[in-house]
């Protein structure tokens, strides 16, 4: 992991779980949600209790589809232990049995060839990408599939952490990179597609939501008491300060300079 990477697991490991970020980004926690998820596993054509394991699993809204909508014997891990605390709650209200590990990508608690699917989304760009992949291969059968979506950026995204950390902005992968390393990490790429427009319709629902939210904050004095929230996130409470930054993000989409990338990959 590179300094870099790491100051971002050190920054977002407690905000994944935190109940602001629920409130403002859902419990899908990546651009498209789970219709992204559901093509990913659409194509992946697996099988009724086929394994999968979702790596990074977030709140593991992408889990519980994969367990009730796909019927799959879903594991699902994360580095967050405050996510997966909150995802174990969801997922037993939900009835989905889903075996939630704390772990990283980078060093998974599975045997080798474990999964018949490994799903990843919107995680590899906050990590080191080269080892997460290698250990993502590790733990995928031979003829495995490799499901993965994540954000794309064509340079550093001028954004306060911890924002740019959970928008997957700070490590975004460059336009064609993905592709490019599959190879090399032990994967033929089978489909790719463009999954930009569901980052419109994220930055949408999270301008309305952190603008609303940054009043009431602004009203109330509350923010002393989001502590663990981290220093940017007060910005939010400076209508002006929010409103440049999802200014500057949506030149950057429109220009075609930040992007989403899903992708479906055969483990040779
Ligand atoms: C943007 S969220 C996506 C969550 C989930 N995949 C989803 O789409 O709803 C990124 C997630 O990756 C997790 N994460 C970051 N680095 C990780 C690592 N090295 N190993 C496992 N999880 C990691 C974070 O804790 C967070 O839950």
């Amino acid at each position: 992991m590179t300094p870099a990477t790491s100051a971002i697991a050190a920054c977002c490991a407690g905000l994944y779980g935190h109940p602001i970020v629920e409130l403002i980004a859902g419990q899908s926690l990546h651009p498209g949600g789970l219709a992204t998820t559901r093509r990913l596993l659409g194509e992946a054509r697996l099988a009724p209790w086929a394994r999968l394991l979702d790596a990074g699993c977030g709140l593991g809204a992408s889990a519980r589809l994969a367990a009730i909508e796909f019927e799959l014997r879903v594991d699902a891990c994360d580095v967050s232990a405050s996510a997966l605390s909150r995802a174990a709650t969801l997922a037993e209200s939900a009835g989905a049995g889903i075996d939630f590990r704390t772990a990283s990508v980078l060093e998974l608690p599975y045997p080798r060839g474990a999964f018949a699917a490994v799903l990843s989304e919107c995680v590899l760009s906050t990590t080191s990408r080269t080892d997460g992949l290698a250990e993502l291969r590790r733990v995928t059968e031979d003829g495995g599939v490799l499901l993965l979506s994540d954000v794309t950026a064509t340079e550093t995204v001028a954004i306060p952490e911890p924002l740019a950390s959970v928008l997957c902005l700070t490590g975004a992968w460059r336009p064609g990179e993905l592709d490019e390393v599959l190879g090399s990490a032990g994967y033929r790429m089978e489909r790719g597609w463009d999954e930009t427009d569901g980052v419109s319709s994220l930055i949408d629902r999270l301008e309305a939501r952190i603008g609303l939210l940054g009043a009431v904050a602004r009203d109330t004095g509350e923010f002393e008491r989001l502590g663990d929230f981290g220093a940017g996130l007060d910005q939010i409470g400076d209508r002006a300060h929010v409103d440049g930054m999802f200014r500057a993000i949506r030149q950057m989409l429109r220009e075609g300079r930040i992007g989403y990338r899903a992708v479906v990959a055969r483990a040779l």
